[in-house]
């Protein structure tokens, strides 16, 4: 029996609009009130832009909702970038930092998302942090030298943060989107290798910090993923926009 209690994340990414939105809201909190996912610790990190309806529609639910990135300074001249404070100010508790696309697409560091996970964790904003390997990578063996030097980056971070309000998203870049799942024994080699990373490095509550997997999780392979010994859920991406789908991993994580 696992210690740390499973969570699953839903990232919609640049998706969703206030109508559809809204079904997606109904259904959780229906799912909810059926006390089906109770025992998961439920996240939604929908655009910006959405973040006022969810915590309209989610506010008393307990399913808690956060966004896809924070900036990297508390505040100031930063045009277009969104702080810490301003998340909390809406009522979130997480926030997803470090997600692939943004260290391909927009060229972000793992220092950048090390000082986004700080800044996260020192205003008690729970910090999603996303480390993975792209297929070249993992072809070359150099996944452990990849994901040793992005969980180093955190480490200042993880040792601050509290375990509960900590998470490392584990996404090998080959996954995200492609409907090519990580099987679970090689999710479970990379998420032990993380926690043992995160021990070496001084992070007292690396036993108590949830490693959940990211990388076309669908319901059909949630319950294998989610059943090795060092996964405890998901961070979901296009199955988070489907109700039914979202809601089935989350039960597949309880
Ligand atoms: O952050 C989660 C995302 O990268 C996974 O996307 O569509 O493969 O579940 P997807």
């Amino acid at each position: 029996m696992k210690s740390r209690k499973p969570l699953v994340a839903g990232n919609w990414k640049m998706n969703g609009d206030i109508v559809t939105n809204e079904h997606l809201f109904t259904a959780l909190r229906s799912a909810l009130e059926r006390a089906s996912i109770s025992q998961v610790e439920v996240v939604i990190c929908p655009p910006f832009p959405y973040l006022g309806q969810a915590g309209a529609w989610l506010g008393d639910t307990g399913i808690a909702w956060g966004a896809q990135n924070v900036a990297a300074a508390p505040n100031g001249a930063l045009t277009g970038e969104v702080s810490v404070s301003m998340l909390l100010d809406l009522g979130c508790k997480w926030a997803i930092v470090g997600h692939s696309e943004r260290r391909t697409l927009l060229g972000e560091s793992s220092e950048l998302i090390g000082r986004k996970a700080e800044l996260c964790a020192a205003a008690g904003l729970g910090v999603i942090a996303c480390v993975g390997e792209t297929l070249a990578e993992r072809e070359a063996s150099h996944t452990d030298a990849v994901l040793a030097r992005q969980v180093d980056a955190l480490v200042p971070a993880l040792r601050a943060a509290d375990p509960a309000r900590a998470v490392v998203a584990y996404e090998p870049v080959w996954a995200i989107g492609t409907g090519r799942t990580a099987s679970p024994e090689m999710a479970q080699e990379a998420h032990a290798f993380i926690r043992a990373r995160m021990a070496d490095g001084g992070v007292a509550g690396a036993d108590a910090i949830r490693i959940v997997y990211g990388g076309s999780v669908k319901p059909a392979n949630a319950v294998t993923l989610f059943s090795m010994p060092d996964v405890d859920g998901g961070l979901i991406g296009g199955a988070s926009l489907v109700a039914d789908e979202f809601l089935n991993i989350c039960r597949a994580a309880a």
